[in-house]
């Protein structure tokens, strides 16, 4: 027989051990969440969200030391120089967009340009095809910005000591940093760093495979690091990195002399603008085709209802990738670097155009690619990475930069530890026929020495009553304007909240191939229909990997796309 002091006892047992249990899931929980890296942060302060830890570390440390969002930007994107080496560079280039919070804009293009002994056919071979010169090895390179850009932008904007924005990088560069599992696959996998002995050394341990918590240490870099911490870009340009990158050039027969170095300068442009349903759009002006793709689509879109359907619906897909699609027709053929050529960028953003672009669009059924007039595909390879920061003055910056395909173009210079572009790649290598890839390219977007190749980077910042509201970009070369694009609609048509609208499922059309990509997570009756409506679904991985902060309710909201490994830093 039980006795009521027994009960008591049982009773007291089994609420210790339901506490014990309860006690250790939260410590496992906690330690879990310490574990992964902040994919959304709330502070009032200042917020920096970039695709990898350390470098979202790196851009808050630099916020609550006193610096500005341009502060925080210079440091995170050194950072993911030595963090993130598939995109993060200073051997490539990018674009930075800066809104202040008294009203100035500025947009920053320190993309790479094609080098003075650069010609139109360079990379075709003796058969009139395209060669893999362009995307592999020393010739893939064009003449790297992203130092000229981060000086320029600092220069101006800037408020801590060039030298103190740098360091962090340079600490991570000398000290090193732990791998993650992530990480360690990519480096592990790439056959692109096991073709180049200097890139197999530095970033495959000359095939001893990472494991996730190895500490990757960087000691070539560090000190091209400290030299650019200590005398500016002119070490990168004119000093000893520029006669060390020349000479390795003239070895490996590559293009990139002295004088190209000397020569490169980053350009301030006046970025796009325009209005969507009582939102400002700033966005980025060419050689990107980015900004022109986000307000052609936004404008086609505008006054059609489109969104009635709500998101994730075939109409509201439907009506969304036929307008990319007409984009995308145009992108190639009128879009290029504006230093040389004439681009008609407020013909395609004209409400007329807009107007008869609209009308075309069929509501049931998919115009196919073929019966548009022929503009020039895509053909960008989707390694590039974006990051957002915003202080707590309310000035923000929005910088995408690359090295074009994932790890560039495999090439790391032997002393300087820095991984090369192949951006040359960007440009049309054969306009007007299919290249390797089967891609038509357009002559407006030929290489020329000294221009800089059509781009899709869209670094964007939306403004609401004048006041800083949301600022976001994206990788994923094509896929970037489709990315950017739907978090805005997501945002301002769907009502949905920055965390929702940058996880929810996307889509992407480009025109040609004639079809429409969709990630996993939209139903299957809605793909059923869309296909009934003669659009060729086809699944694919993730779609571009948005980094984004907007203002809520007086917090700064950062949110890395769940997609990557990002991480917000906020306070
Ligand atoms: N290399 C990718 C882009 O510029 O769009």
């Amino acid at each position: 027989m039980n006795s009521p002091g027994r009960n008591v006892y049982r009773s007291a047992q089994r609420t210790i051990v339901r506490l014990w249990w309860i006690t250790a899931l939260a410590l496992a929980l906690a330690a879990l969440c310490a574990a992964q890296t902040p994919q959304f942060e709330r502070g009032r302060n200042g917020m920096v969200v970039t695709s990898e830890k350390h470098a979202s570390a790196a851009g808050l440390a630099v916020l609550k030391s006193g610096g500005n969002a341009v502060d925080a930007a210079v440091a995170a994107a050194f950072a993911l120089a030595v963090t993130h080496p598939a995109a993060g560079n200073i051997g490539g280039g990018g674009f930075l967009l800066v809104r202040l919070a008294g009203g100035e804009t500025n947009f920053i293009d320190f993309r790479e340009q094609a080098p003075l002994a650069a010609t139109e056919d360079m990379y075709l071979g003796p058969d009139g095809k395209p060669t893999q010169d362009s995307v592999i090895g020393w010739r893939a390179a064009g003449v790297p910005g992203t130092v000229r850009g981060l000086e320029l932008a600092h220069r101006r904007y800037g408020k801590l000591a060039w030298k103190d924005v740098a360091a962090p990088a340079v600490k991570l560069a000398r000290d090193g940093f732990a791998l993650s599992a992530a990480q360690a696959r990519s480096l592990n996998g790439s056959r692109l760093l096991a073709q180049f002995p200097e890139s197999r050394r530095i970033f495959q341990r000359n095939g001893t495979a990472w494991s996730e918590g190895d500490v990757l240490k960087q000691p070539e870099l560090a000190q091209v690091l400290e030299r650019i911490a200590a005398a500016g870009a002119q070490d990168f340009y004119e000093g000893e990195t520029a006669r060390r990158l020349a000479d390795a050039m003239r070895a490996h027969g590559g293009l990139i002399t002295l004088e190209d170095l000397r020569r490169y300068r980053a350009v301030e442009r006046a970025p796009l603008s325009g209005g969507y349903k009582g939102y400002t759009i700033l966005s980025a002006p060419p050689p990107s085709s980015g900004g022109a793709g986000l307000l052609q689509v936004l404008g086609v879109l505008a006054g059609t209802g489109y969104e009635k359907s709500g998101p994730g619906s075939a109409p509201t897909i439907h009506y969304v990738a036929e307008a990319l699609r007409r984009f995308f027709a145009e992108r190639g053929e009128f879009l290029g670097d504006p230093d040389f050529e004439r681009l008609p960028v407020a013909g395609l953003l004209d409400p007329r155009h807009l107007d008869r672009l609209r009308r075309s669009i069929d509501p049931e059924r998919a115009t196919p690619s073929r019966s548009l007039r022929a503009g020039a595909p895509l053909f960008e390879a989707p390694e590039t990475t974006h990051l957002t920061a915003v202080d707590r003055a309310g000035n923000a910056a929005a910088l995408t930069y690359t090295l074009n395909g994932s790890f560039g173009s495999g090439v790391t210079v032997p002393g300087l530890g820095f991984l090369l572009n192949n951006e040359m790649d960007d440009f049309s290598v054969q306009p007007g026929f299919p290249n390797s890839a089967g891609l038509v390219q357009g002559r407006v977007n030929a290489i020329r020495a000294g221009k800089r190749p059509l781009s899709s980077m869209t670094p964007t910042i939306v403004l609401k009553d004048g006041q800083f509201f949301l600022a976001l970009g994206s990788p994923g070369s094509g896929r970037i304007i489709s990315s950017v694009l739907q978090v805005l609609l997501n945002v301002i048509d769907h009502r949905m909240p920055l965390a929702e609208a940058v996880a929810y499922p996307r889509f992407h059309h480009q025109w040609l191939p004639d079809r429409l990509y969709v990630e996993p997570g939209f139903r299957i009756e809605t793909l059923r229909k869309l296909e009934a409506m003669g659009h060729a679904v086809e699944q694919t991985r993730g779609i571009g990997e948005v980094q984004a902060v907007w203002l809520n309710g007086g917090w700064l909201e950062g949110v890395a796309d769940p997609r990557g490994e990002g991480a917000a830093g906020g306070y």
